[in-house]
């Protein structure tokens, strides 16, 4: 399997006045395409500083970076974010839609940005929120909808530049568990039909059984990495 994500040494340290705080202490990391990953750990432990490294929001202190085969550390941050909108897509918890913007306008978003003529953007945006089984939610704002349907929206948006990595911080996190586990069975569909390659971050026990990988991260450092 092609080696997508290859995170050698990572160290990422915090600067905070006279304080440093080592968040990554030497992470030794590599994901193949279509593999689907939980990642775990309490609270405190590194995930998201992790994340959003592998989605090049934040950059390590150290170490080396192979993205698709990129050395990402030598890129200046025009570059980077070029790259991260080419091939990452990102879920968060808190969804981070556009509070003016109907569903159909932010899922297109990323289309836009790279300069899509508007009627292609709607196309494409009306067959991934078709896909996600909310096309009739299509004008709602993100206050018409539920947190369920917002999550869906969000992962359209994350899916339609076509990524070749999803990264999910806590997608389920504030959803019920029913509605969670909807949104965690969409994950699950994309990974057995398209072969996506996706890392979802999770307190969630019964998220992370699903996922075929499990990497967990203790104070900075992963301590487990199993497949199940
Ligand atoms: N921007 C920052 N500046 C300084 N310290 C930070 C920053 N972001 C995170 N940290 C610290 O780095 C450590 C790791 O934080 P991180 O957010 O990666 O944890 P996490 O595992 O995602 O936690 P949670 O489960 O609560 O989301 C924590 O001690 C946190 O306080
Ligand atoms: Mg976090």
């Amino acid at each position: 399997m092609l080696p997508i994500i290859n995170l050698s040494n990572i160290v990422k340290i915090y600067k905070s006045g006279s304080d440093d705080l080592l968040a990554l202490n030497h992470i030794n990391l590599i994901v193949s395409k279509g593999e689907l990953t939980a990642i775990i750990g309490e609270s405190g432990s590194g995930k998201s500083t992790l994340l959003n490294i592998i989605g090049l929001l934040d950059k390590p202190s150290s170490g080396i970076y192979q993205l698709s085969g990129i050395a990402v550390d030598e890129l200046s941050d025009d570059e980077l974010s070029v790259i991260r909108n080419q091939k990452i897509g990102f879920v968060f918890q808190s969804f981070f839609l556009l509070p003016r913007l109907n569903a159909l306008q932010n899922v297109i978003m990323p289309l836009i940005y790279r300069g899509v003529h508007d009627k292609e953007a709607k196309l494409c945006g009306m067959a991934m929120l078709e896909k996600m089984g909310i096309e009739q939610l299509w004008h709602h704002k993100p206050s018409q909808m539920s947190g369920g349907q917002q999550q869906r929206v969000a992962l359209a948006r994350a899916l339609i530049g076509e990524p070749e990595v999803i990264l999910a911080d806590e997608p389920t996190g504030s959803l019920d568990s029913k509605t969670g586990q909807e949104v965690m069975d969409l994950f699950i569909e994309l990974n057995n039909h398209d072969r996506n390659t996706i890392i979802v971050v999770t307190h969630d026990q019964h998220i992370s059984q699903q996922c075929r990988r499990v990497v967990r991260v203790h104070d900075g450092s992963i301590v487990s990495d199993e497949v199940n």
